[in-house]
């Protein structure tokens, strides 16, 4: 089975058209984003064009903000503060990767958590340790409603992350063991990779190294979630895993792209609408 993010995070998008409509009708007001773009990277780029493009299909206002790179780390905070104040800002997020002149930590620090929509604030990557969240970083919370989607019950099953990032690798882990899985983080000093990775019911492959893994380490029936996005030796677009070695071996697939990418942006959106419940009171019947 190919695990098709695109249909689902399609399907989802209407739910949350839906909610903005209810959130309009009930506040008189929809739910607003504010993103800061600062440098000329040109992946940043298009990611930031994609979430403005999502927030404008959903109805969410988008406030976007590009700066060049000399924009200073004073300037920057001072931005962050104007829009924890702003009280029609709902969501705040800055582009990562920041120029090396700005400190990523301090900014992230500086977002007002309820406002936080990527979770990486360390009030909400508490929370999440803790079991409690609200704002979950978008790409591990897309890969949960992937697994959700396909009524796969991670209860007792082994899952293996490859990859420990604060973005992916570290808060996936959490989200699967709270789900009762028993997991295994592995990276680039893991001995026997291959032996471990084979272990695995799911295998979440977040090195970024393009078709990395291969049958040699999948289990037979496994269900494989591909967060790579690189470039192969043609320059096409393709995961850290090799689909075509591994799709007739496994219960489920991502697809890149097609996977886990439509995915992140999907959840950004439902992050939003959710920042602005926390902030507005109300039911979030989403
Ligand atoms: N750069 C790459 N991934 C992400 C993400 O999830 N959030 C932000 N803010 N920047 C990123």
């Amino acid at each position: 089975m190919i695990i098709d993010g695109k249909e689902i995070s399609a399907n989802i998008k209407e739910k949350l058209k839906d909610e903005v409509v209810k959130i309009k009708e009930t506040y008189s007001r929809v739910p607003k984003l504010a993103v800061i773009l600062i440098g000329d990277n040109q992946a940043s780029q298009t990611y930031v064009r994609n979430k403005e493009r999502a927030c404008k299909y959903i109805g969410i206002d988008s406030l976007m903000y590009k700066h060049d790179s000399s924009f200073s780390e004073d300037e920057l905070l001072l931005e962050i503060e104007k829009l924890n104040c702003d009280d029609s800002v709902d969501g705040i997020l800055i582009q990562l990767p920041l120029p090396d002149h700005i400190d990523e930590q301090r900014v992230i620090e500086a977002i007002d958590p309820d406002k936080d929509v990527d979770g990486f604030h360390p009030i909400n990557i508490s929370k999440l340790f803790l079991g409690k969240h609200s704002l979950v970083p978008c790409t591990p919370k897309g890969m949960m409603v992937l697994l959700e989607e396909i009524n796969y019950n991670l209860d007792g099953k082994e899952v293996v992350v490859v990859g420990r990032s604060n973005i992916v690798g570290k808060p996936v882990s959490l989200l699967c063991l709270h789900h009762n899985a028993t997991v295994t983080i592995a990276h680039s000093k893991t001995k026997n990779l291959k032996e471990v990775c084979k272990r695995a019911d799911v295998l979440i492959a977040a090195v970024g190294k393009a078709k990395y893994f291969n049958h040699e380490y999948v289990k037979d029936g496994a269900v494989v979630l591909d967060v790579g996005i690189n470039r192969d030796e043609n320059n096409r677009l393709c995961g850290d895993v090799d689909f075509e070695d591994v799709k007739d071996i496994v219960q489920g697939i991502t697809p890149v792209p097609g996977g886990i990418g439509p995915m992140t942006i999907t959840m950004l959106m439902k992050n939003t609408i959710e920042a602005f419940y926390l902030r507005n009171g109300g039911k979030n019947g989403i």
